[in-house]
């Protein structure tokens, strides 16, 4: 990848959000990160409405000046944030071409920090890395479980994905086998705790990827059910936490004997920090599309597993 020698241009960042309104989370962090840089906002943004921003933003500054030019994708409707990135990429061409971060929600940098920081707690506790282990993901098909549920197919781990409907649990699955070219991901009903328990009877690491203030799994049901079970994590910080005995801010607990938690809190402070370098490293590179792929790189040289 070639890189950008100096800054000799203004950086511009435009922010494409399907939501009402633009998430002020990322302008917020970049406004930090690059004073200088000047951030365009763009909210409720349908498909239809893709291919002419991108093109005007293409041709302005030439070839050379459109390196200087970044574009940030986000917003709750993953599906409409996936058309719009297909779209960007489509409409640009050699040379007038700029990184695009894309990032629906957090989901794909929470995502790459959840995955990342199991794998840190699953080498600390001598499980090692994750392939061929067995991994359940609680509440699995919102943008955060989808996307953790594609990083470890992707590290070869047998992953359960969970879902209060058969139907969501059978067609999330579904995509994400698409989405990895490999049934790595098997779709599974858990509504009750004998569901929940049943579905991680057999997991070396459980991830709670629920609803904020939605309880999952309860200790009793661990203690009945996790005898395999070393490692636990949850994304949910919100009261109640989705898995009872970790805390949003525990960050190597043993919650039952042999079973170590990361909690909510610790895996978000390592997505911010996988998004602050997901924005440098598109600030330095002149183009490509930075995903879910690039930031679980970032989160694992993080951790120090590289
Ligand atoms: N730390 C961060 O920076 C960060 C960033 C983004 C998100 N998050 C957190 O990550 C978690 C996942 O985010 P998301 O956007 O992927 O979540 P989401 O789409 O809101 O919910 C995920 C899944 O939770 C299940 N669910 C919803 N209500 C439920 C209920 N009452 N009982 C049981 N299950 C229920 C649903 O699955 P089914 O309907 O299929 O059962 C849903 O698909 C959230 O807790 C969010 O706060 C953290």
């Amino acid at each position: 990848m070639m890189e950008l020698s100096s800054q000799t241009r203004k950086l511009v960042i435009l922010f494409l959000d399907t939501d009402k309104h633009v998430s002020p989370f990322e302008p917020l962090l970049v406004t930090d990160l690059f004073p200088d840089a000047q951030l365009l906002l763009y909210s409720n943004v349908e498909p239809k409405d893709v291919k002419r921003i991108v093109q005007d933003a293409m041709f302005p500054r030439g070839p050379e000046g459109v390196k200087y030019t970044k574009m940030f994708i986000g917003g709750y409707d993953v599906k409409k944030v996936e058309e719009i990135v297909e779209i960007v990429k489509k409409t640009m061409f050699p040379p007038f071409e700029f990184t695009v971060i894309v990032d629906p929600r957090g989901a794909n940098t929470t995502a790459a920090a959840a995955v990342a920081k199991t794998l840190e707690l699953s080498l600390k506790h001598g499980l090692g890395d994750l392939k061929n282990k067995n991994v359940t993901i609680l509440a699995g098909t919102g943008p955060v479980g989808v996307a953790t549920a594609i990083l470890y197919g992707l590290e070869g781990s047998n992953v359960i994905l969970t879902s209060r409907s058969q139907e969501r649990a059978l067609n999330t699955a579904q995509r994400v086998n698409k989405e990895i070219g490999a049934e790595k991901v098997k779709g599974v009903k858990a509504a009750t705790q004998d569901e929940i328990g049943k579905a991680i009877q057999k997991a070396d690491i459980v991830l709670a990827t629920g609803a904020a203030g939605v309880r999952l799994l309860k200790l009793d049901t661990l203690k009945k059910y996790g005898s395999r079970c070393k490692v636990l994590a949850d994304v949910n910080a919100v009261p109640p936490t989705g898995i009872e005995g970790l805390k949003p801010s525990d960050k190597d607990k043993e919650v039952l004997p042999g079973i170590y938690g990361v909690g909510a809190l610790r895996i978000g402070s390592l997505k911010n920090a996988v998004l602050a370098e997901l924005f440098k490293l598109a600030a330095k590179t002149p183009k490509g599309v930075l995903d879910y792929k690039a930031a679980y790189e970032i989160a694992k040289k993080m951790i120090k597993v590289m």
